[in-house]
């Protein structure tokens, strides 16, 4: 379908932007411009209606235009629109803290304010090689992650992730080592968390023979990868890097800059698989995504044991932040984001709405024998698509395509097509949105 108006931008503008994560040549022969969002609704340029079947990129699960968020955002603008992040402090940030300590699980009380997740990985990194220099192991350097991980965009966050397509470019990196994902054979179209796959988690042994835990500083998994594919955790598979991490002295850093706040209908995915891990990542939806924010929640015996051997007290007790750490305009918005959640009761939603979801995301399957493979988990959904003409990303992309001319947004990446609507979601808009997938994946058969 070609749009009325495909842009008003000229070509010379459009091409000023290099686009990030975004074939850049194909969108702007195409442009799919949004011009407005309220609900869980997009407006494009022909003023079409467009459901926002990822929560934005996995940000906006209370939906668009707030109003408590926007006002909470003006409000702080016109009073205090930045505040140095560095010797000096404002009020939100230390009530902002508080406040994600309680959606963290008990013990992970100490949040370092960043701007992004890439930022959050990278300061959870480098807290947990600086963390064992301070307790005299400086040897426990190294990192593991999972293959098809995916913790952002930084030189870190692409040593650790596991996805191909982002690593190969660009040379090396951190030295890191990777488990292997948890997407075995025979696990195909579970409902939730798999029966089978919790022996993958052993293979942490094996690295820990191969590098010696004296040189292992931390693993970092995402407890479900969301970019990877919506890859759930199979039964048991967390306790066990859990156990392993305990028995080796490594810390376990559980990456929820998806996952944390509601999505998996709990506070966060630690919370719903039953494993605390020694730090956790966030950004995303902790201000909906209306403002960009990060943070890492640590164990307070970590923050201890910087503040026990920090020197003199006027000394800094770690050298690490950034110039946008807890911006008072993204704190406002995360106060007002988070307080959203807790008054509109989002999480129990989430998690009494997850079996009707479930049902609708595997109602696929039968119509459509391209699908391999349907993964869920909260208001999450995996849909693998076999590969035509040896391509595994073509389908995905032409799908993605025909249900954004429907009038649906979804997000496609390698093989899959990943859907995370907003926590409000009704079942009629879970239905629209199956059915029109539905559609589009009848399409590849034509
Ligand atoms: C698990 C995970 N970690 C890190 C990141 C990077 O976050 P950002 O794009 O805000 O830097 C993402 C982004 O999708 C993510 O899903």
């Amino acid at each position: 379908m070609s749009h009325i108006v495909k842009s008003r931008l000229t070509q010379a503008q459009l091409d000023a932007h290099w686009m990030a994560y975004t074939g850049n040549r194909q969108f702007k022969k195409d442009p799919r411009i949004i011009v407005s969002a309220e609900g869980r609704y997009y407006t494009d340029l022909d003023g079409r209606k467009i459901f926002d079947g990822l929560s934005g990129l996995w940000t906006c699960g209370l939906g668009h235009s707030v109003p408590s968020i926007n006002e909470a955002v003006a409000n702080q603008v016109k009073t205090l629109d930045y505040s140095p992040a560095f010797q000096f402090g404002h009020e939100k940030s230390f009530l902002l803290a508080e406040k994600i300590s309680e959606f963290m699980p008990s013990g992970l009380n100490r949040i370092f304010f960043t701007g992004s997740g890439s930022e959050s990985v990278d300061t959870a990194l480098k807290v947990a090689r600086a963390y064992w220099r301070k307790k005299g192991m400086g040897t426990k350097t190294k990192f593991i992650g999972r293959a098809k991980g995916y913790h952002g965009a930084g030189i870190s966050g692409f040593s650790v992730g596991g996805i191909p397509a982002n690593r190969t470019l660009y040379g090396q990196g951190l030295e890191s080592y990777h488990l292997p994902h948890t997407q075995v054979p025979g696990s195909e179209f579970s409902k939730g968390m798999a029966d089978i796959g919790k022996e993958r988690a052993d293979e942490l042994l094996n690295l820990i023979t191969m590098h010696d835990a004296s040189n292992i500083a931390a693993v970092i998994v995402e407890p479900m990868s969301g970019s990877g594919g919506v890859i759930i955790p199979p039964k048991g598979y967390l306790q066990r890097l859990r156990e392993i991490c305990d028995q080796h002295n490594i810390l376990l850093i559980f990456d929820e800059v998806i996952t944390a706040f509601g999505r998996m209908g709990a506070q966060t995915g630690s919370e719903a698989f039953g494993v605390i891990p020694d730090a956790i990542t966030m950004a995303k939806q902790v201000t909906n995504g209306v403002i960009p924010m990060g943070a890492v929640a640590f164990k307070q015996e970590i923050y201890d044991t910087f503040m026990d051997n920090g020197g003199p007290d006027y000394m800094l007790e770690i050298p690490h932040g950034y110039t946008y750490s807890a911006h008072p305009i993204a704190c406002a918005a995360g106060l007002a984001s988070l307080e959203e959640i807790k008054q509109q009761n989002l999480i129990a939603r989430v998690k009494d709405m997850s079996p009707v979801w479930e049902n609708c995301v595997h109602q696929l399957r039968d119509a459509n024998p391209i699908i391999t493979d349907i993964r869920n988990y909260g208001f999450a959904a995996g849909i693998t698509i076999a590969p035509v003409d040896g391509e595994p990303s073509k389908r995905p992309f032409q799908i993605a395509m025909s249900m954004w001319d429907k009038g649906y947004y979804v997000r496609y990446g390698a093989d899959t097509i990943q859907l995370a609507p907003p926590f409000a979601t009704e079942k009629a808009e879970m239905d629209s949105l199956i059915n029109a997938l539905g559609d589009s994946l009848q399409e590849q058969n034509q």
